[in-house]
């Protein structure tokens, strides 16, 4: 392969797989899921200042493909991801994905990524979020039910942030459990394996619920759950893809991310379309009331928006001014004269048929 020279405006910095593991290995993931938290409290402190719109989903018999745009005004990102329940019996991952984030003013990309790990490290920050402004006070125990991709991100995220100190996991395939356990064997938390979803949430101050299933799926009955806990519902994301019964909904209360899009995504599709709920942000800013006493169901219906992509891209970005973990890939065109594209493949003809003339000269 002929390598061009390209000047710096070509360049943008890309976070390949490798360079995402090392960056959260050199900060450790437990610190990177509390900054990515920072990140998200103050954009969710900013939430009107953000272009929203509901992600646009292709969606197939076996799963979805997303894209998810928002903007500042100052930066714009974007992430592609997946949403593929049965994957993972052909060794694929439910979930992958990639993003961007570029500046307003020039719409040059400033940033591209892997964000499959970065999608786990911003949803787990997102549940300790929800949790730390919606759960109960001092939350000592989490019932994680789907022990896949996202469980110990998950856990981590609610120890690092909210003080979790025990996590009871359930999944209904025991080698998930098994995994979970065994990659959650020296993280400092009691890890108990369960048979059931019903033991797994005894005694739990906040469950997390995160299964992939394509159907309105009932991983929580209404008799299950006890007043003062906290619900982060995540895996339930899709039109037909739920994990709550529905009278769970009625006694709890209910806060979304956007409306608009969890309307049709979250677990209160299963509700009238005007049942009432809170957006996060909103108590984040201050503006509506967190639960109302200690004995309160509240329920965090998240489906992950792109603000929160948004978030994460914005905290990789500053977190590359001073690490090493990026390479750079000149995927902008740089034409010497910026209306001459055409001039600048004429070029690239000359420093492949004579490389050593144009090197020397
Ligand atoms: N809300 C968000 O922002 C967000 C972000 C990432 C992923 N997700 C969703 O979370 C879900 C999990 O993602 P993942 O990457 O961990 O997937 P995964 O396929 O790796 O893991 C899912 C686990 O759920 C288990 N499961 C399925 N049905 C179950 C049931 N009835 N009871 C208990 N366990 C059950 C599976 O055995 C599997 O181990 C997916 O639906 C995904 O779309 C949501």
């Amino acid at each position: 392969m002929t390598v061009t020279t390209v000047s710096d405006k070509a360049h943008v910095p890309f976070v390949s797989v490798e360079n995402m593991m090392r960056l959260v290995l050199d900060i450790g993931v437990e610190e990177a899921i509390a900054q990515i938290v920072g990140y998200l409290e103050n954009d969710f402190r900013r939430w009107p200042s953000f272009d929203k719109t509901p992600r646009v989903a292709a969606h197939s018999k076996e799963g979805v493909i997303e894209l998810m745009p928002t903007s500042d005004g100052v930066d714009y990102g974007f992430k592609y991801v997946n949403g593929h329940p049965k994957n993972t019996k052909d060794g694929l991952q439910t979930v992958t994905a990639f993003g961007l984030l570029a500046s307003v003013d020039t719409g040059y990309p400033v940033l591209l990524t892997e964000m499959t790990v970065l999608t786990a490290l911003r949803t787990a920050a997102t549940s300790a979020l929800a949790t730390r402004y919606l759960g109960p006070r001092n939350p000592k125990t989490l019932a994680m039910i789907g022990n896949g991709a996202q469980a110990e991100f998950q856990a981590l995220g609610l120890k690092q942030v909210c003080g979790i100190k025990e996590v009871r996991l359930y999944d209904i395939d025991p080698a998930a459990t098994r995994k979970c356990a065994a990659n959650l064997a020296r993280s400092g938390l009691t890890v108990v394996a369960c048979q059931s979803a019903e033991k797994a949430i005894t005694g739990a101050d906040v469950i997390t619920t995160c299964t992939a299933d394509k159907q309105y799926a009932t991983i929580l009955t209404d008799n299950m759950v006890g007043s003062g806990v906290h619900i982060n519902a995540i895996g339930g994301d899709c039109p037909g893809k739920t994990e709550l019964h529905r009278n769970i909904l009625l006694r709890s209360d209910i806060f979304v991310e956007y409306t608009p899009q969890t309307r049709v995504e979250g677990d209160i599709q299963q509700l009238d379309a005007d049942h009432p709920v809170t957006e996060l942000w909103e108590v984040i800013a201050g503006q509506a009331e967190s639960r109302a006493d200690a004995s309160a169901i509240t329920l965090f219906d998240g489906v992950g928006f792109a603000i929160e992509d948004f978030s994460a891209l914005c905290w990789l970005r500053d977190a590359l001014q001073t690490s090493p973990r990026y390479v750079l890939l000149d995927i902008i065109a740089d034409p010497d004269d910026p209306r001459d594209l055409y001039g600048m493949i004429q070029r690239e003809r000359l420093r492949m048929d004579m490389p050593q003339a144009v090197a020397s000269a």
